[in-house]
């Protein structure tokens, strides 16, 4: 069977007054029906723009540049903005960090949740409320069915969290795409809302891709995991294999930098150094400044996504069966 969305060589620059930022670097993908795939990766490696990219929803400063994200037989980066628009919120919906992105402050939660049904004209108005009421409900808001007329700032964090989740359901889209959704939300409500998510996903048969910079939320949540660094993929694998088989050196790092979803969000042993300047990232390997196994060619050459075991892709001259050439 035909992947629900593959990715192909996608890039995304900014065009900055100071130079062009490659934000988006060449990086491809497939994600399966069912499957959840976590991009994970410090903040600012481009997790955020290439799904944005996918939506077109990225700035005007900001050019596709090159690539293809094909969804369901359709290259969503050639249709037009009004095809786009029935593909959006319909098939694939968008839950974002800051539900305040997605949530009008001025409409009752209710209403805005009965909106995407009306507007793709899948349900009538007393079908839009009732889902709406019965999505409220399962997604756990007390009292659902006052909270109904509440407008965004009566919600806590966690309410809107829910409730941005209620939304992105109400279409029953094929994907979701979670852009970091629980990283403002405390320990107890974050696991809450991954085991939603999941319950969600399972009852709807949808796919999921997961943007996030914590690697054990990933490999808890997710079947396939990439990890991205300064726009580029540095690796590609199967939550499993990622765990028992980890092969780039930045990978390994962001293992070992974060401890248990379940525990606190402590970083342990973080990184050294800071991720490259986007408009200026450095030669050949991009992570070599930082890598503690560098040698000369990776400030020279940029390494191949290149095959480290089964269904197992990593970027790294010296990673996945030794040392290249
Ligand atoms: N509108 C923009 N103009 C210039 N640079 C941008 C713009 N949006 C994002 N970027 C840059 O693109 C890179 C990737 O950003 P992003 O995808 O948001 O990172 P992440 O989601 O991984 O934290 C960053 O260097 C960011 O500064
Ligand atoms: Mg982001």
């Amino acid at each position: 069977m035909a992947p629900l969305l593959s990715v192909k060589n996608l890039h995304t620059y900014f065009y900055r007054p100071d130079g062009v930022v490659k934000a988006v670097d060449g990086i491809s993908y497939d994600l399966e029906v069912g499957e959840t795939l976590g991009i994970v990766g410090e903040s600012g490696s481009g997790k955020s723009v290439s799904v944005l990219s996918m939506l077109r929803l990225i700035r005007k400063n900001g050019r596709i540049e090159e690539g293809e994200a094909v969804f369901d037989g359709q290259d969503l980066l050639t249709l037009d903005k009004e095809e786009l628009r029935t593909i959006r919120g319909k098939e694939i919906s968008m839950i974002f960090q800051d539900p305040m992105t997605s949530l009008n402050p001025t409409f009752r939660i209710g209403r805005q949740m009965m909106e995407p049904p009306l507007w793709h004209n899948l349900l009538g108005s007393q079908e839009a409320r009732q889902k709406a009421l019965h999505l409220l409900e399962r997604v756990g808001i007390p009292e659902h069915k006052s909270r109904f007329f509440d407008y965004p700032f009566q919600f806590s964090g966690g309410m809107r969290q829910r409730a941005m989740i209620a939304m992105a359901l109400i279409c029953e889209p094929r994907l979701i795409i979670a852009d970091e959704p629980t990283t403002a939300l405390d320990v107890t409500v974050r696991s809450q809302i991954l085991n939603l998510l999941q319950e969600m996903k399972e009852a709807l048969g949808m796919s999921i891709i997961m943007i996030t910079h914590d690697f054990s939320m990933a490999s808890n949540f997710c079947d396939q995991i990439i990890v991205m660094y300064a726009g580029k993929i540095m690796e590609k694998a199967s939550t499993m294999e990622f765990l028992s088989n980890c092969l780039h050196p930045y990978s390994q790092g962001l293992i070992r930098s974060t401890l248990d979803l379940d525990t606190m969000d402590v970083k342990l042993n973080p990184i050294p150094g800071s991720p490259p300047n986007p408009i200026y990232p450095p030669s050949g390997c991009r992570f070599h400044p930082r890598c503690e196994r560098r040698q000369p060619i990776c400030a020279e050459e940029i390494p191949a996504l290149r095959e480290g075991g089964a269904d197992h892709w990593v970027s790294c001259h010296f990673a996945g069966g030794g040392v290249k050439k």
